[in-house]
């Protein structure tokens, strides 16, 4: 090659024998010159395309792994055709409110100092990124499913999944459902210590009183309005009769009254116009490869424990004799796995720890805490662990819309007079049961799921928490407004 005089600069270009003995029989035979012109250039234009193809697939500038990470375009999203919305889903419009009703209460928060109610806002709600979890395979941060997410963080994932959604509309006029993305859980927790009552009651006041001046509103009377929020409405409901637990009086003021209010935790008796959503656990996943990947690996997961109890002694509460019960009922059998939550340690707030523990477990104790219901029956959900219940209000008459009626399908609900003899009650299960159970657990993981708010419909393929929601209010307008 060197010896060959060069025509460009391309060093790496190997020596083309076709080439050379093309030239070669020219010389002999220049009779059929055209034929063999075109042959060249034909040749020729091969040749270039190959040369490209190299260099796309030997380019110094393809993206390394980990360090360019953050600057690949995603190539599915360039040539991507438009989302089309689901039929089972009314056309929905987002209200335009003050910032202070949500993006400036998400500020408040960040500026303050970490605090139990203020770590968690970062990523629209999804909180810190996690590396990865024991066993699931890949550790870039960028494209991850997994989240340290925060148990109110349900009303920010819910905003952030609406704003891409599909359905949603910008035009009031063809809209049938209305959402008012206020952040009221943030709200409530900044307001719990506020001893004036005006001043903890005021945002939530003003929001209603904007709420009621607009036109949109009173076509239906509020009905075709949805609120979402990310704490137990008892957050909501300030008594004047009962002890001040820190709660305003936003679901109890009239302009609401009207509304449907998205909730992890309704209000057993008075939540007539609350419905049960779930709490947002780890797991935020883009695509039903993702899930079905999650779900397989549950399957196989070796069950060494028959119970598991992540939680801790409640303190200040009548169910502290309850929860404390099953604790030690747990850290006096070997075949239960204890992980638990003191103040000051971050074990309960570790994401790997939790899950670890639970994927180890058939059973998932989740006594009633302050409130009767729990994040934790979402973690072992996701970890295929079958939750036992101790009232009703814990998860049966909350969420109809994502949990089966069959509620002995999927859950054991002890009653008070086997509350003390836990091992011995779920070992009389047979393992038949168990493993049917667990299977229906595992089913469940998908719409009990908030996808990542990046996700798009055709991606995602299947229907998640927001998307349950979304569908399921479609039906309540439908049969509310007739
Ligand atoms: C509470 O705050 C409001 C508004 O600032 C004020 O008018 C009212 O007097 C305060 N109430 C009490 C009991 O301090
Ligand atoms: C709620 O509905 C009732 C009954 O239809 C109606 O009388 C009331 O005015 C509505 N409330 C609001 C705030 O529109």
């Amino acid at each position: 090659m060197a010896s060959k005089p060069k025509e460009d600069d391309e060093e790496e270009i190997p020596s083309s024998p076709l080439l050379s003995s093309l030239s070669f029989s020219m010389e002999i035979n220049p009779s059929s010159l055209l034929h063999r012109v075109q042959f060249v250039v034909l040749v020729l234009l091969c040749y270039l395309l190959w040369l490209r193809l190299l260099f796309f697939v030997f380019s110094p500038a393809s993206p390394l792994p980990y360090s360019t990470a953050g600057l690949r375009p995603r190539p599915h999203q360039l040539a991507r055709s438009p989302e089309t919305c689901d039929s089972d889903i009314a056309p929905f419009y987002i209200h335009r409110i003050h910032p202070r009703f949500n993006a400036a209460l998400v500020g408040r928060c960040l500026s303050r100092l970490p605090s139990r109610d203020c770590s968690y806002v970062g990523h629209r709600g999804l909180g810190r990124p996690l590396l990865r979890l024991p066993g699931t395979p890949g550790d870039d941060v960028e494209g991850t499913a997994w989240y340290a997410t925060h148990d109110s963080a349900a009303e920010m994932l819910f905003h952030a999944r609406a704003e891409r959604h599909p359905c949603r509309t910008m035009d009031p006029e063809k809209a049938t459902l209305f959402y008012v993305p206020f952040y009221a859980g943030l709200d409530a927790a900044a307001g719990s210590r506020q001893t004036n009552h005006t001043l903890r009651d005021a945002l939530a006041v003003e929001l209603a009183a904007y709420l009621y001046s607009l036109p949109s509103f009173h076509r239906h009377a509020g009905r075709d309005h949805l609120l979402a929020v990310g704490r137990p409405s008892g957050h909501f409901m300030r008594s004047p009769t009962r002890l001040d637990s820190g709660a305003n009086r936003l679901l109890l003021l009239p302009e609401v009254s009207n509304m449907t209010i998205l909730t992890v935790e309704r209000h057993p008796w008075e939540g007539h116009n609350q419905v049960g959503i779930p709490y947002p656990s780890f797991f935020h996943p883009r695509t039903v490869a993702e899930v079905a990947e999650w779900q397989a690996e549950l399957r196989h997961f070796e069950r060494t424990h028959l119970f598991a109890f992540v939680g801790g002694p409640a303190l200040n509460s009548d169910k502290t004799a309850l929860r404390s019960r099953i604790l030690n009922q747990c850290w006096r059998s070997d075949r239960c796995l204890p992980l638990q939550c003191k103040p000051g340690t971050r074990d309960c707030n570790d994401p790997d720890r939790v899950l670890d523990v639970m994927r180890r477990a058939n059973f998932c104790m989740q006594p009633p805490d302050e409130s009767f219901t729990r994040r934790s029956t979402f973690d072992s959900v996701l970890a295929g662990c079958i939750p036992v219940f101790f009232s009703e209000h814990s998860a049966y008459t909350q969420y109809e819309w994502y949990l089966p009626d069959q509620t002995e399908t999927w859950s054991v609900l002890l009653k008070p007079e086997q509350w003390d003899r836990v091992e011995e009650e779920l070992g009389r299960i047979p393992r038949a049961a168990v493993e049917r159970m667990r299977e229906e657990v595992i089913r469940l993981i998908p719409r009990l799921t908030y996808a990542h708010p990046d996700a798009t419909r055709s991606e995602l393929g299947f229907r998640d928490a927001i998307d349950v929601a979304l569908v399921e209010l479609t039906k309540r307008i439908g049969s509310t407004l007739q």
